[in-house]
């Protein structure tokens, strides 16, 4: 049997190991700087917002299944990883509708961003215009049009919008998308009507929030959320400002259930700048839309917002990709957590990806710093997968490919 040689312990060694540095006193700081993942974000997020807030980012339509769907999918990903190329200079950017990005992760429209950070939009549009990547505002979003070009005026923008009851109303938010330099809208066309979420509901959720008593409690669990809330511009749908009937008119009146594919040709009409299509969940439909002029799907779920038991959008990526893939640009979003989800979904033939919660999840943990640290998690994650999968650039990626394991 072999042994050690036992010695003397070698302090000054054991001395040098030691790091000196302080624990922060601030417990979420040394929490953030610890964080690998998304994930980990996730869970400073949830212990720093009211549990109201969390969950509202957090959760999906009524069993949340098309959800969990969506995430599991991507931990079935395989590479087809290649050995022996030359990966030491990499190069993650992307052409998207024209113009270089330097990462295909885009920012998905998410209505209320105030909520999980009093920030909010422009924090998130700072991070997109520093990082060049692409923005997506919501028509919910609790910042105007005007007031996020004005804020982040170097911010690659696009525009998210629902065809709404009365046209007018839609035109009248596209007008003010136009005069701040939003580049690209971007249809939602997976709400012709709203989605069951339950989880909002049993918490009570209302917009805007109600002061009721276990508010009180929550302000006491909470206080620093509800202190940047109280002393920080109202919550509201900032692209509706001069609405002049309830908020719950308004909700009624943002889904169209009447609206239909001739709807997209009408938007060609008063819209001459690209047009991305979001919630595609078939090849047929993206077939049918790739026929209208338009630049871009998404394929998308709404994140399992919506539809309970919809497609799972990576699975019929390949199926779009060849099917209508040289006519139009295609992007997927739903689940994306991490830069390996992203670098999957790129695999599979995606030009880009967007991201929901995820920088979501960074803004409630730590504002726009949250932001950013999402974006460098994956963006670290990305090119690390990158570089042992043997691709150099984005098409390599896309050239050596991916498949979806049946387990
Ligand atoms: C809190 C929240 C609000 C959202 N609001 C909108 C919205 O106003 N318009 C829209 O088209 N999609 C909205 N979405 C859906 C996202 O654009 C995107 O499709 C979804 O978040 C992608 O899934 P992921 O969150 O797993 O990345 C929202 C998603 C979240 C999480």
């Amino acid at each position: 049997m072999i042994r050690s040689a036992r010695k003397l312990p070698n302090l000054p060694y054991f001395w040098s190991l030691i790091d000196w540095t302080l624990p922060s006193l601030n417990p979420y700081k040394g929490k953030l700087q610890r964080a690998q993942s998304v994930d980990d974000m996730a869970t400073i997020a949830r212990k720093r917002t009211p549990k109201v807030v969390f969950d509202y980012v957090e959760g999906g339509a009524v069993d949340e299944i098309a959800y969990a769907r969506s995430r599991e999918v991507y931990s079935r990903v395989e590479f087809n990883s290649r050995v022996l190329r030359d990966v030491s200079r990499l190069d993650t950017s992307e052409i998207i509708l024209g113009k270089k990005v330097d990462l295909p992760i885009c920012f998905a429209p998410t209505g209320y961003t105030r909520l999980m950070h009093h920030v909010g939009e422009p924090a998130v549009a700072n991070v997109a215009a520093e990082k060049n990547l692409i923005y997506a505002l919501s028509t919910m979003g609790t910042t105007s049009p005007a007031e996020l070009a004005s804020a982040v005026p170097n911010s690659r923008r696009w525009f998210q919008l629902y065809v709404m009851k009365n046209r007018n109303d839609s035109l009248a938010v596209i007008k003010q998308a136009r005069e701040s330099g939003f580049e690209t809208l971007v249809l939602t066309v997976d709400t012709p009507v709203a989605g069951l979420r339950y989880r909002d509901n049993r918490n009570g959720l209302t917009i805007p929030p109600r002061i009721r008593i276990n508010t009180v409690f929550a302000i006491a669990r909470k206080p620093i959320w509800w202190l940047n809330l109280f002393t920080t511009g109202k919550l509201e749908f900032a692209a509706f400002r001069g609405w002049d009937k309830s908020l719950s008119h308004l909700a009624a009146a943002i889904f169209d259930p009447a609206t239909t594919f001739k709807d997209i040709s009408w938007l060609r009409s008063v819209w001459d700048g690209p047009i991305v299509i979001k919630g595609i969940q078939s090849v047929e439909d993206a077939k049918t839309v790739a026929k209208l002029g338009i630049q871009g799907i998404i394929l998308s779920n709404h994140g399992g917002r919506q539809f309970d038991r919809g497609p799972v959008p990576l699975e019929i990526l390949p199926d779009v990709v060849r099917a209508v893939g040289k006519k139009v640009e295609i992007y997927i979003d739903g689940g994306i957590m991490s830069g390996l989800d992203a670098l999957s979904a790129i695999a599979l033939g995606a030009k880009a990806v967007f991201i929901g919660r995820a920088y979501l999840y960074g803004a409630m943990a730590n504002g726009e710093a949250g932001v950013e640290q999402v974006i460098e998690i994956m963006r670290r994650e990305f090119e690390n997968g990158m570089a042992l999968t043997g691709a150099t650039n984005i098409a390599e990626v896309r050239k050596n490919g991916a498949r979806i394991r049946s387990w």
